[in-house]
């Protein structure tokens, strides 16, 4: 069996180099530990050399974002072939706050295209602003799937994709505001069956859909051993050695 898939998003954390190398020494204690997971920290960007050195055996890079530009000069841009001289192996796309800043599902699209011919494995956010009675949020889940994962070759393209389920609703908050087992089997299955009738079961099946949104110790395990997500993409817990182990925990005594 697949190893469950843990991925620190560390957003624009720590706000000091020096704590977040604190933060890798604290991590890199535990390195015997995470190797029991599938672990990825995704580091700003003047971190990444660091945190390819301090984590090395027992995480792997993972970057927030990428462009789509490649083959040209472009000031101010870090274009994926550096990325990947750094050993970068997985690229977030498509998260909220991006979305949030103006990314709209079409640019996803044409991101995930390029990431996956740099040889990133695509993180793809996708999550409902709100939650309603009525099931509005599963139209905007389709939508946001079909329109971000568009023009992917169903066999080569598609089943080496990876899904982060992110209701924005549940981002940024703590374990009992985020959402309840029941609700994130049901968003889960929803996203599979879409993922389904756009590539194939067979394909669907080896998309891993991760859970992310106020992942903490306290609801972890619960989330994790009564749904079907394959792992967590974790922002604030991830910035807490001690927390992010608490984690790490509950996802390897299902
Ligand atoms: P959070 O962030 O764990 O702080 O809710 C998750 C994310 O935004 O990826």
């Amino acid at each position: 069996m697949a190893k469950p898939v843990l991925i620190a998003n560390w957003k624009n954390y720590p706000s000091s180099f020096s704590e977040a190398k604190n933060l890798l020494g604290q991590l890199s204690r535990d390195r015997k530990f995470y190797k029991k997971l599938s672990l990825f920290i995704a580091p700003p960007l003047p971190y990444l050399e660091s945190v390819a050195l301090k984590s090395k055996g027992f995480a792997r890079l993972a970057i927030q974002d990428t462009t789509n530009l490649s083959g040209g000069t472009y000031t101010g841009v870090v274009t994926p072939d550096i990325l990947k001289s750094f050993g970068v192996g997985l690229v977030i796309l498509g998260h909220s706050e991006q979305r949030a800043l103006g990314e709209t599902n079409e640019a996803v699209s044409q991101k995930v295209i390029t990431a996956l011919r740099s040889g990133f494995t695509p993180l793809v956010c996708v999550g409902e602003l709100s939650r309603d009675q009525e099931g509005r949020h599963f139209e905007f889940l389709r939508e946001q799937l079909k329109s971000s994962l568009a023009g992917l070759n169903k066999k080569t393209q598609a089943a080496k994709l990876a899904i982060a389920y992110e209701p924005v609703w549940a981002i940024g908050k703590s374990a009992i505001e985020a959402i309840g087992p029941s609700d994130l089997s049901e968003s889960t299955i929803f996203i599979k069956k879409v993922l389904s009738d756009m590539f194939g079961r067979s394909t669907a099946d080896r998309i891993p859909i991760l859970y992310g949104g106020s992942v903490e110790p306290a609801n972890a395990k619960t989330l994790f051993s009564k749904t079907g997500v394959k792992g967590y993409l974790v922002g604030h817990a991830s910035l807490s050695a001690k927390n992010f182990k608490a984690i790490a925990i509950a996802l390897t005594s299902k």
